[in-house]
């Protein structure tokens, strides 16, 4: 079902496999549909923590929202990582915020950009903010408890023609930093990120987390205006802080009301 590691993975695994722990378990396809559907596929087949799928392309990635990832040969990072959630439900958004920490501070160490986090997940950089990846993270489910979830991550890698839609908003790491990333490494960088922060949540650290994920996206909080919709209405506030659940905390006429999805836009920093 999967094709064998091209040999610049294999190099960067073989250098960190001490780091990785079980999430050295890459799986990688040149070509798929999308590596979340087959990281479900495995989760649901009892892949253990830490199980990643990787492709060079994606024929139908997906996005949060109902949205497609664009997703063209070798152009992006397209990896999916099986999680097993020890904790409670409710715990389950805070592993898509973890997530995004892990992603982000990878990019930040592979290329030293000033990556930022936009609320939930985005990887965002510049002013105005634009769309370095995401996370889109989905969940196994069994007798009414979360079995697995799956995070998927995308990363864009290189310098492409994006799709009329997101070509104002959307970035890579080549166009921001001059130069191509070395995909290994940085695929290693972000499984060596998801273990370290799999464990801090395993051991219930989401304080920590929850500190983390504020010193990358701390300039969207503090005040910050916003406005989102709420069943097709728009409401504006400010955006104070991310809760312990991961909810967008925002103040809106002197009461604070939890975001807990929805496309959030910041004035001044999101592009109209
Ligand atoms: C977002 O909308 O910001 C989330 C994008 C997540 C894209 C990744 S690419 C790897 C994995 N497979 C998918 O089909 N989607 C995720």
């Amino acid at each position: 079902m999967f094709d064998p590691l091209p040999p610049d993975l294999v190099a960067a695994l073989s250098r960190l496999s001490s780091r990785l722990g079980a999430f050295s378990a890459l799986r990688y396809l040149a070509e798929a549909d999308s590596t979340n559907d087959l990281a479900l596929e495995l989760a649901v087949a009892g892949a253990a923590e830490g199980t990643a799928v990787l492709a060079d392309l994606q024929r139908a990635g997906r996005g949060r929202r109902g949205r497609d990832w664009f997703s063209p040969p070798g152009a992006g990072l397209y990896l999916s990582v099986v999680v097993r959630p020890r904790g409670p439900m409710r715990a389950t958004p805070f592993i898509t915020l973890a997530a995004g920490v892990a992603a982000a501070d990878a990019v930040r160490e592979a290329t030293a950009l000033p990556v930022e986090l936009k609320w939930p997940n985005d990887l965002v950089i510049g002013r105005p903010w634009r769309k370095l990846g995401g996370v889109l993270s989905e969940t196994v489910a069994r007798g009414g408890t979360i079995d697995a979830v799956v995070i998927g991550i995308g990363i864009n890698l290189l310098q492409v023609a994006y799709p009329r839609d997101i070509a104002d908003r959307a970035t890579s790491i080549e166009t921001e930093l001059g130069r191509p990333v070395d995909r290994g490494a940085l695929v290693v960088g972000v499984l060596g990120a998801m273990r370290d922060v799999v464990e801090r949540l395993h051991a219930g650290d989401h304080a920590g987390i929850g500190r983390d994920w504020r010193r990358l996206g701390g300039v969207g909080l503090g005040g910050a205006a916003v406005r989102w919709l709420d069943r097709e209405q728009e409401r504006r506030g400010r955006a104070l802080d991310i809760d312990d659940d991961g909810a967008l905390l925002v103040e809106v006429g002197g009461r604070v009301e939890r975001v807990i999805a929805g496309e959030v836009r910041w004035e001044g920093l999101s592009r109209e």
